[in-house]
């Protein structure tokens, strides 16, 4: 008994020692002095860590990287070392090319990607203070016309709240450090970009599936058609606010079609699943390099087609009267296809 009780009491005074120097070795490293390190992004610029170390330490601020620029600027070939494990990169202990991708990441898409989705931003905030919702020149009918199946409506609400989800989480991981960091702390915002990370994987081949679906839907009503030429010359009349005659879709919704939703919507759809290692029917190799590859471009079109949505969403909602009813109700009132799809408007009344 005397004997288990000095155990105890041994292994008591061990653990209380080391919590004790575990605790001092916290917080002297708290207190150490951290130097900022050189970073050539612009980003991650020295001048963005702040004077406080505190604020390194407990994770609220970033610390700049590359920790030695030098051995990622050097001319030399990535050395490939031996390693007799089946993967290949492991014998790669610097990939160089990583440095280049965080520059083009961290720098050039965050930074014109940020300028791009901000004038988008703007300009339509711009647009609605000086011009407001387009408005109806004629009183509503009360007359209903069908324009989009349940089904239709189900896949379009299904892609918009995919999309919305994306877009959220997706700039939380290229933004989020900057402002969401410093205001939440390290660890818990660290806890919330991983279940960012988790809803952007799992949602981005849902999205891709509403795309094909979609397209499949509605590709035959984007065709080129009469008023198209017209609806362009004249910015759908949108400044001179003269009246252009459109088909079922006009020519500015079929460029948001072919060019937002497919070609940007398969080009992010097919890098992000790269990007999630799950491209089906094709022998992928996951290398970093191609990783890095697949970062860029899924994240320019990205930024791209949210600056493109950004002004379909306003124009499909506030920036014009009677719009979202059809998306909505699936149905539409006659003066407003009168007005913004004349030529379907006499198409179904011949
Ligand atoms: C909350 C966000 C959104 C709103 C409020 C919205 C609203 C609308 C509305 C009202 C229409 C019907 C326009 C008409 O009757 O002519 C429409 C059509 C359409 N929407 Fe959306 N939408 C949203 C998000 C999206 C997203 C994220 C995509 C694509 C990724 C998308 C793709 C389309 C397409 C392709 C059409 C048909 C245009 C055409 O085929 O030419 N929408 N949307």
């Amino acid at each position: 008994m005397k004997r288990s009780f000095s155990k105890v009491l041994r292994t008591l005074v061990v653990a209380a020692g080391l919590s004790l120097s575990l605790a001092s070795g916290l917080s002297y490293a708290e207190r150490a002095q951290m130097v900022p390190l050189p970073s050539p992004s612009g980003v991650d610029h020295p001048l963005y860590v702040p004077a406080n170390p505190n604020k390194l330490a407990d994770g609220t601020q970033a610390q700049s990287q590359p920790a030695n620029p030098s051995i990622f600027t050097a001319p030399n070939a990535d050395p490939q070392n031996y390693v007799s494990i089946p993967d290949r990169q492991a014998g790669v202990l610097i990939q160089r090319a990583g440095q280049e991708w965080r520059l083009i990441r961290n720098g050039i898409i965050t930074v014109y990607g940020g300028w791009l989705l901000a004038i988008a931003f703007f300009g339509i905030v711009a647009m609605y203070i000086l011009k407001g919702s387009i408005k109806l020149h004629e009183p509503l009918s009360g007359m209903k016309i069908k324009r989009f199946s349940l089904f239709d409506r189900f896949v379009h609400w299904t892609m918009a709240a995919s999309f919305l989800a994306l877009t959220f989480t997706g700039l939380m991981i290229l933004y989020g450090k900057y402002f969401a960091m410093p205001v939440m702390g390290g660890v818990a915002y660290g806890a919330f970009l991983d279940v960012c990370k988790n809803i952007h994987n799992f949602t981005g081949p849902l999205f891709t599936l509403c795309i094909v679906i979609f397209f499949l839907l509605f590709a035959h009503k984007n065709l080129p058609g009469k008023g198209d030429m017209a609806w362009f010359l004249s910015f759908g009349g949108i400044f001179s606010g003269k009246h252009v005659p459109a088909g079922f879709f006009n020519g500015g919704e079929k460029v948001w079609f072919w060019f937002g939703m497919t070609f940007l919507g398969l080009v992010i759809s097919a890098s992000g699943f790269v990007l999630d290692m799950i491209v089906p029917f094709m022998q992928i190799e996951y290398l970093r390099g191609t990783m890095q590859i697949a970062n860029i471009i899924h994240s320019s079109a990205a930024i791209l087609m949210t600056a493109m949505a950004m002004g379909h969403i306003y124009i499909g909602t506030i920036g014009m009267q009677g719009s979202i009813d059809g998306m909505k109700t699936g149905y539409v009132d006659a003066t407003w296809a009168k007005e913004h799809h004349e030529l379907w408007y006499d198409k179904l009344n011949k």
